[in-house]
């Protein structure tokens, strides 16, 4: 079998740890370059790992012309990273949020058609044991469903280094954007992302801009220049339910570190799942011989940063639409869109 050249751009913390190292256990592909714009890094992790390095991801699609391009630089490139890697012929896996607001999406969709070359959405979290057994249990199981409530808060976690602080990094937004994406790709994803028809949210800045919480929280920042949302809630309306979406990188909660919950309520039946980023456990709630009962599944371990650049590969050659994919992602950034639209109006707004 002919082997896949790829590249990975970006390789901080997860470029390096949860794209290059799992591509390099993958049969059958050549990690070729890696793309880092401080060539310190660029330099670090070529050489650790044998492989060519640049600090120019044009430089390097011409030199190296990979097949396959993990994008791992911070949020507010992955668009215009992306979009040239398409153009320059390579297929794509971008890390989550593919992109900064539906406009970019509806743009990076557009040159996937025109170029022929598919993109890959980074949900790691996707490929959760527990997300598909609640998939299932959403067809199967669970009825008609009326209510999602999502919510993923940290305790303390505002991500005090420029990757999420700085907003010509970000892409301007902050825990909604960042987290905000999880909860709302983990609650829809078992329903196959319908589309939403209205949103009413709020948004709110209640801890990165006070002096003592920086010691509270991770890394470091300036708080008198901090004006980011650090917590944000939403109410979605769906055609047949409603979805409840509350995120925070910092809280006033009871539990410690950082909690997902996604709880799906059907006529006959309630999926309630709980881990963090990614969704680790899963049970159900219904009724059973005339008694209310719960019941949780034995659920396998999988390495999710192994399963996701595999899936990334295998649809690559045989020619599939990767999943998560961006039909997906327009649907979850019109929501996270929409919530700041709402937030800054004051009232509900339209997602049609
Ligand atoms: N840290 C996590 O746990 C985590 C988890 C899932 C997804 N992600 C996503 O991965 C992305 C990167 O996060 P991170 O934690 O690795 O941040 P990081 O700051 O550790 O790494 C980002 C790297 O990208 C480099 N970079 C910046 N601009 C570049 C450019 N134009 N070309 C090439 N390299 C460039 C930076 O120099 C840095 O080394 C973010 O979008 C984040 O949302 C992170």
């Amino acid at each position: 079998m002919e082997k896949l050249k790829v590249a990975v751009v970006g390789v901080g913390g997860h470029g390096r740890n949860r794209h290059l190292v799992p591509y390099l256990k993958v049969k059958n592909v050549e990690v070729v370059a890696v793309v880092d714009v401080k060539e310190e890094v660029a330099h670090k992790v070529g050489e650790e790992f044998g492989v060519r390095y640049y600090t120019d991801h044009l430089e390097m699609m011409d030199r190296e012309t990979p097949d396959l391009v993990s994008v791992v630089t911070p949020t507010g490139l992955h668009y215009s990273v992306a979009k040239d890697i398409l153009r320059k012929g390579a297929h794509v896996l971008v890390d989550k949020p593919v992109a900064s607001s539906v406009e970019q999406v509806e743009d990076l969709e557009r040159t996937s058609r025109e170029t022929g070359r598919k993109v890959m959405v980074g949900y790691w979290s996707r490929f959760s044991p527990a997300l598909s057994y609640a998939s299932r249990l959403v067809r199967e199981e669970v009825g008609e469903v009326y209510l999602i409530t999502t919510y993923l808060v940290r305790r303390r976690g505002i991500p005090g280094i420029p990757t999420f602080l700085d907003k010509s990094l970000n892409g301007g937004r902050g825990a909604l954007l960042d987290i905000g994406c999880y909860a709302i790709d983990n609650a829809l994803s078992p329903l196959d992302f319908p589309s939403p028809l209205t949103v009413s949210g709020m948004i709110y800045t209640k801890f990165g801009n006070r002096e003592e919480e920086v010691k509270l929280n991770w890394g470091s920042w300036d708080p008198r220049t901090f004006d980011l949302e650090d917590y944000a809630v939403g109410m979605v309306r769906f055609k047949d339910f409603m979805m409840s979406v509350e995120v925070g990188w910092a809280g006033n909660v009871s539990h410690q570190g950082e909690v997902g919950v996604v709880r799906i309520l059907g006529e006959r039946g309630g999926s309630e799942m709980r881990g963090d980023e990614a969704m680790n456990e899963v049970s159900f709630h219904g009724v059973l011989g005339g008694k209310v009962v719960d019941v949780r599944p034995q659920l396998k371990k999988v390495d999710l940063h192994q399963a996701i650049v595999e899936e990334f590969v295998s649809s690559v050659r045989e020619g599939r639409e990767p999943f998560p994919n961006l039909r997906q992602s327009l649907v979850l950034h019109s929501i996270i869109d929409g919530i700041y639209r709402s937030s800054q109006k004051g009232r509900e707004v339209s997602l049609v």
